[in-house]
């Protein structure tokens, strides 16, 4: 941190009197000069102007997206799938030949902060390899690895944190020799922050020196891909399509060529995976057409988060008892690097979202206190609001066993405890293609543990040829090269 100079530090100060915020001052005279400097340099990171704005749209005139007209939205079914193998078979060839070309990087957005799950550390860091605890970070990393020695190629890998988790994110890849992952090939990047505001509109200190801010959502990644330079070095090295995948995903189908064949065959610059609800009320937002207000047309692609969805939209079922609404979002997308780069010219273009929440403040007598009800906003940008600024768009339904199963929560739905079980059942169903008998209990489930380190088979084709089908699984099983 470099020391401000007098004179701007003094035109800080007073921007902020100006802005109406002069009460992060209050502990001024008192702070020593290190601490000065650190507020200063906070200060000069925050945008009055849109801090304003927000204040003004999203709390005074709660100025939410009213959804008009929700209509399902098309996609590629897993029926359509099914129908036309042939169609397939040429779609995974050509992602292949993507791959194979050098010209897909994986991004993987991981600046969030595992409040749900509980867990202290970076959310990448949790154990979960149903044998060999390996942790998702590491899951992810063989993956890749794995796909590159496949395809004969290189996956530059962005990995984006934020202010919450970037240090400890590093430190914990140094310390595991980055995976095996090639230095060259690992880039790291930080999303910006930005700070709450309270019921008033005003700036929340959670230490004398200190503003509370929050990562920027995941929108942040787009704008934060270019500033940092990432987007550029993509650029020199000749990739064009953007795998991205949240960290928590256990049974994440890593740069699918299936879906890269099918999203570049269309040509389309952004594209997402969606699989049918496990139920009306699953945690999942859902990908739909609204009526867009701004422009008057219907048929503008939304993701709509469960918190936005009515019972009746959840619930609302076809005539043949399927939900209507049922294209839950998974997460996974991809996106051309030249829509990134059109979408983050001139700043972002994405909506803002609120959220009413608890956010950790000083009182009046300099106690930090940790509220019971939510006493503040925060702001945040969701990458899938960049959907409807696509020009053409690939939704490819898949079977959430081989595609989905991730860990949000501490316990029941979406923890650890569900992402063991599936991961498990989804290496049993290979083993057993490959004709080795596992044994399962009365009601089906495995009655062992088993895994299969990416690095021995990256599917069920290339592990068949490597086991026979003699073998016998009684115990845990593990299988790594
Ligand atoms: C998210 C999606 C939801 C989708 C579900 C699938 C949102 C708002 N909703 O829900 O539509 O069905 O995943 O699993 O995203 N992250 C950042 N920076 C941030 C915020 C989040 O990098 O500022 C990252 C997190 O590290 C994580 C991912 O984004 O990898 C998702 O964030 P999370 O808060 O877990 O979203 P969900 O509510 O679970």
């Amino acid at each position: 941190m470099t020391a401000m100079r007098l004179e701007q530090a003094q035109a800080l100060l007073g921007f902020v009197r100006g802005a109406g915020q002069e009460h992060i001052l209050r502990y001024w005279e008192k702070l020593p000069e290190n601490s000065r400097q650190q507020l200063l340099h906070q200060i000069a990171a925050v945008d009055f102007a849109l801090l304003a704005r927000l204040h003004h749209d999203y709390i005074l005139r709660k100025n939410l997206p009213a959804l008009t007209s929700l209509e399902p939205a098309e996609m590629i079914t897993l029926a359509q799938q099914q129908a036309h193998p042939e169609e397939v078979r040429s779609m995974k060839a050509r992602g292949e030949q993507e791959l194979r070309a050098g010209k897909v990087a994986a991004l993987l957005v991981a600046g969030g902060q595992a409040t749900r799950l509980g867990f202290e550390k970076p959310k990448g860091a949790y154990p979960i390899g149903p044998v060999s605890q390996k942790t998702l970070f590491q899951l992810h990393a063989e993956k890749l690895r794995a796909l590159a020695r496949r395809y004969q190629t290189r996956i530059p890998w962005y990995i984006m944190t934020s202010d919450t988790n970037a240090g400890e994110t590093r430190d914990f890849f140094e310390k595991n020799n980055l995976f095996g992952y090639s230095s060259q090939d690992l880039c790291f990047f930080e999303q910006e922050m930005i700070p709450a505001l309270d019921e008033n509109g005003k700036l929340i200190l959670d230490a004398p020196d200190h503003i509370f801010t929050n990562p920027n959502g995941h929108g942040g990644t787009l704008t934060a891909l270019e500033k940092s330079g990432a987007l550029a070095d993509m650029r020199r090295r000749g990739i064009e399509e953007i795998f991205y995948f949240q960290v928590d995903n256990v049974l994440l189908n890593m740069c699918d060529p299936l879906f890269l064949g099918y999203h570049v065959a269309a040509q389309a610059e952004m594209s997402a995976k969606v699989c049918a609800k496990r139920d009306p009320y699953e945690k999942v937002g859902v990908i739909g057409k609204v009526f867009d207000a701004r422009t008057g047309k219907a048929g503008r692609l939304q993701v709509i988060e469960y918190s936005d969805m009515s019972a009746a939209d959840k619930e609302a079922r076809l005539p043949d008892g399927t939900l209507k609404y049922n294209a839950g979002s998974i997460a996974i997308h991809l996106f051309k690097v030249s829509f990134i780069e059109r979408e983050v010219a001139g700043g972002t273009k994405l909506p803002w979202h609120v959220a009413h929440k608890q956010i950790p403040y000083l009182d009046a007598n300099g106690q930090l206190v940790q509220p019971d009800k939510p006493n503040g906003y925060k702001f945040e940008t969701f990458v899938f609001d960049a959907l409807s600024d696509a020009e053409r768009v690939v939704l490819l339904e898949v079977d959430r066993r081989f595609d989905f199963s991730p860990i949000k929560n501490a316990a029941g739905e979406d923890s650890p405890e569900t992402a063991l079980r599936d991961l498990n059942e989804f290496y049993a169903r290979w083993l057993e293609q490959a004709g080795i008998t596992i044994p399962r209990d009365a009601a089906g489930k495995v009655k062992v543990r088993c895994e299969i380190s990416p690095l021995f088979a990256l599917d069920a084709e290339e592990l068949a040829p490597k086991v026979t089908p003699a073998l016998r699984v009684q115990n845990d099983f593990y299988l790594e090269p």
